[in-house]
């Protein structure tokens, strides 16, 4: 096998919430995360040597900043093989969005190195080495519902939540994830939303009860840099979605709609030009 072709999946987060200030500067968290349909596609190439990544979007770096060239890089520490990798990242999912994008490129590359090499490796071999590379790079590695916890890599697989329609749009501004759990710990915000009735909810298999109000604590700090936000949320509330909410560090919001074209027809009429719009479904484990 020469060359590979492997889909990298994002992800939203159901609900985040914050636990406080770690000692090693993270931050605890308890968050559901949720793989959707929306996806890079990548191709990997054996060559002789050197690891080489391009992309199809000229503002992400192509060296050692780029999460998938860390994910071969660790590859080949770790495995005595002779040889290189070239990795084409055409790139579908919005930058630096709270969608998990380069987390699951690096995470699709690591897997798919292994197979492009016809290595053997366990999922949880993987898993602790992506974590090297970032809080959500293992969940990313087979998706699904899960519970994360710790800095979001502790990770319990939870029961599908079903297909759903969802709305997802991005402002075009790149949100910083350091930056906002700062501000985060600044702005001392309360959360005092029910995080455990989700959690439940979603563990006994029962249809998730979108009501009851889940939050994501970065919320409130990636709003204050962030007014688009707020512009996005407003023009959805008026709209027929069940439920939204800001994914991860943002700027990133999604919308739960009880069918596709409800979520079509919002895509359809967005108002606001610049924003990155399209409707996808959630989808299980990979
Ligand atoms: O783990 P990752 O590299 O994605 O995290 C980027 C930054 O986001 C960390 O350096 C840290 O500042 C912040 N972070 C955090 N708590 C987490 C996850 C990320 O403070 N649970």
């Amino acid at each position: 096998m020469k060359e590979l072709y492997v889909n990298a999946p994002a992800k939203i987060n159901l609900a985040l919430k914050v636990d406080g200030l770690r000692d090693d500067g993270y931050h605890e968290i308890k968050t559901i995360f949720q793989s959707i349909s929306l996806a890079d596609r990548i191709k990997l190439k054996k060559r002789s040597g050197g690891i080489v990544v391009k992309n199809s979007k000229v503002e992400l770096p192509t060296d050692e900043e780029n999460l998938a060239y860390q994910a071969a890089e660790i590859f080949f520490a770790e495995n005595n093989v002779d040889g290189g990798v070239e990795v084409y990242i055409q790139k579908n999912i919005p930058i630096a969005a709270g969608l998990a994008g380069g987390s699951t490129d690096a995470a699709a590359v690591l897997r798919a190195l292994y197979d492009l090499y016809e290595l053997e490796y366990n999922y949880s071999k993987l898993r602790s080495l992506l974590v090297e590379i970032g809080s959500d790079v293992p969940f990313c590695l087979e998706g699904g519902t899960v519970y994360a916890q710790g800095r979001g890599e502790i990770l319990e697989f939870l029961p599908f939540i079903g297909e759903k329609d969802l709305l997802i749009v991005t402002p075009q501004l790149c949100i910083s994830t350091p930056k906002i759990y700062s501000l985060y710990d600044k702005m001392k915000g309360n959360n005092t939303f029910n995080f455990e009735k989700l959690l439940k909810n979603i563990k006994k298999d029962e249809n998730i009860n979108w009501n009851l109000d889940y939050k994501n604590d970065l919320e409130a700090p990636a709003k204050k840099i962030c007014q688009d936000i707020k512009d996005v949320k407003n023009i959805i509330k008026k709209t027929a979605a069940e439920f939204y909410l800001m994914s991860g560090s943002g700027p990133t919001v999604f919308a739960v709609y009880n069918n596709r074209s409800a979520a079509e027809k919002v895509a359809a009429r967005w108002p606001r030009k610049n924003d990155f719009v399209t409707v996808v479904k959630t989808i299980d484990r990979y």
